[in-house]
């Protein structure tokens, strides 16, 4: 069995793996249709209007653009220097944006201070029994007042097949480049982001977008 360490550092190994392939993947690549249907690009582009914006696991850097459209500025990270380079590499023309090799379990570590934070599609990955942690150290570089917005997806291909561990997180099971990784793979309904947040946040907003197919969340800190 797999200590929760092992499990942070095989969805850090998996999504590295797939760094070089991942943009075109997931991504059109054509800004009409990436876009298209998704009410977390408003949601982005409202909440950091004018903004000192930390972006925790950033990827190819898709919603760090959108981010950037509106925010002061946004210094994006993410654990994996392949999606940074990857990310750099495409968002090169924007001068409000900046990147960093980060580990988001030791997000406390990175020098700044900023007055909003967000993350997309990393939240699932978290182990339950790390939750609130992770909450804390990213309220912690924030000034108090800070909007934070956490999207992520409401379905899983292959959610039936989920098992659980003892911790009640899901896990899932995925296979890149000849190579097998138990995913972590948790989709927390309101309740349990209410339960989550409780006194380590105010303003607690939670919806589920079915057109686009994401839960989110946003809190302020306090
Ligand atoms: C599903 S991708 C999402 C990327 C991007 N946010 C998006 O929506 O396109 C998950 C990302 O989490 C990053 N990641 C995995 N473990 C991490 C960690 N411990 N700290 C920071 N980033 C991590 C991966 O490198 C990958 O870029």
């Amino acid at each position: 069995m797999f200590s929760s360490q092992g499990r942070e550092e095989a969805v850090a190994e998996y999504y590295r793996l797939q760094a070089k392939d991942y943009h075109n993947k997931y991504y059109n690549g054509d800004y009409q249709s990436d876009t298209a249907g998704k009410p977390e690009i408003e949601l982005l582009r409202n909440t950091f209007r004018g903004l000192d914006v930390l972006e925790i696991a950033c990827g190819t850097g898709f919603w760090t653009e959108i981010a950037a459209t509106s925010a002061n500025s946004v210094v994006a990270t993410d654990v994996n220097s392949l999606m940074i380079k990857e990310a750099g590499q495409r968002l090169s023309h924007l001068k409000n944006v900046s990147f960093k090799v980060a580990d988001a379990y030791y997000i406390s570590r990175l020098k700044g201070r900023f007055n909003g934070l967000f993350t997309v599609l990393f939240w699932c990955h978290i182990p339950r029994q790390r939750i609130r942690e992770v909450i804390m150290s990213f309220n912690k570089l924030l000034e108090p007042g800070s909007p934070v917005v956490v999207i992520d997806q409401m379905h899983d291909s292959d959610l039936r097949k989920h098992k659980s561990d003892i911790h009640g997180n899901k896990l899932a099971q995925r296979r890149v480049s000849n190579r097998n990784f138990t995913v972590i793979k948790n989709i927390p309904d309101e309740a349990q982001m209410l339960d989550d947040l409780k006194n380590i946040s105010s303003d607690v907003k939670y919806s589920i977008n079915n057109s686009s197919g994401y839960w989110s969340v946003s809190w302020r800190t306090v």
